[in-house]
């Protein structure tokens, strides 16, 4: 039984405001992990990962994304990138989803550490992905889907928000 996990699920928000504390390394290796354990179509596993420790690059990554700010305390980041190449038929149709799920975990794992994180977008804004693709380096047949801001969060008492909603629902039809 894993019932720990569900209330790591239940209560995850997305972190925007940070301390500027650092990030463990064993930290950020087991949210890498955590990454590396999502499901793939066909195991084809369509990603690499980008964890960017580094003050300047940090500060690089905040000035180009309008909607990633909270970049300026964080203590790390993490890149999910992902190979649609990699594979003819299922990596090119389904990176987004294998990196989605990537991304997914390592937001939980975020959490489940006692940090905070939130997805910001790089794909499909094209001069995001430019951005991120020349401030670290990224060769053109890889996409950043994503830069993720991790750091201690600043409000260490927010609440979860409960987002159930049975009108979601259909038991059996729609
Ligand atoms: C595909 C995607 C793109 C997102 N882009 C941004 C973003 O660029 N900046 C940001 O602050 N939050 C971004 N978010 C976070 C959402 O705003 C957030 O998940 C949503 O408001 C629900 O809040 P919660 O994560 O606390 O449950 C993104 C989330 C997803 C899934």
């Amino acid at each position: 039984m894993h019932r720990d996990l569900l209330n790591v699920i239940y209560t995850r928000r997305s972190v925007r405001e940070f301390t500027g504390e650092k990030v463990k390394r064993d930290d950020l290796d087991a949210m890498l992990r955590a990454g590396m354990s999502a499901p793939s179509a066909v195991n084809v596993q369509p990603w690499a990962f980008i964890a960017v420790t580094d003050r300047d690059t940090l500060d690089k990554l905040c000035e180009a994304l309008p909607y990633a700010k909270m970049l300026d305390k964080a203590g790390a980041a993490i890149i999910v990138c992902g190979i649609p190449e990699k594979d003819e038929t299922y990596a090119k149709h389904y990176w987004i989803m294998d990196c989605s799920l990537a991304s997914g975990n390592i937001l939980l794992a975020a959490h489940a550490l006692g940090y905070g994180a939130v997805w910001t977008a790089a794909y499909a804004d094209n001069e995001r992905v430019k951005s991120v693709r020349r401030i670290l380096s990224i060769p053109q047949n890889i996409i950043p889907l994503n830069v993720i801001p991790v750091g201690v969060p600043a409000d260490r008492d927010a609440k979860p928000v409960d987002k159930f909603r049975q009108e979601n629902i259909h038991w059996e039809k729609w």
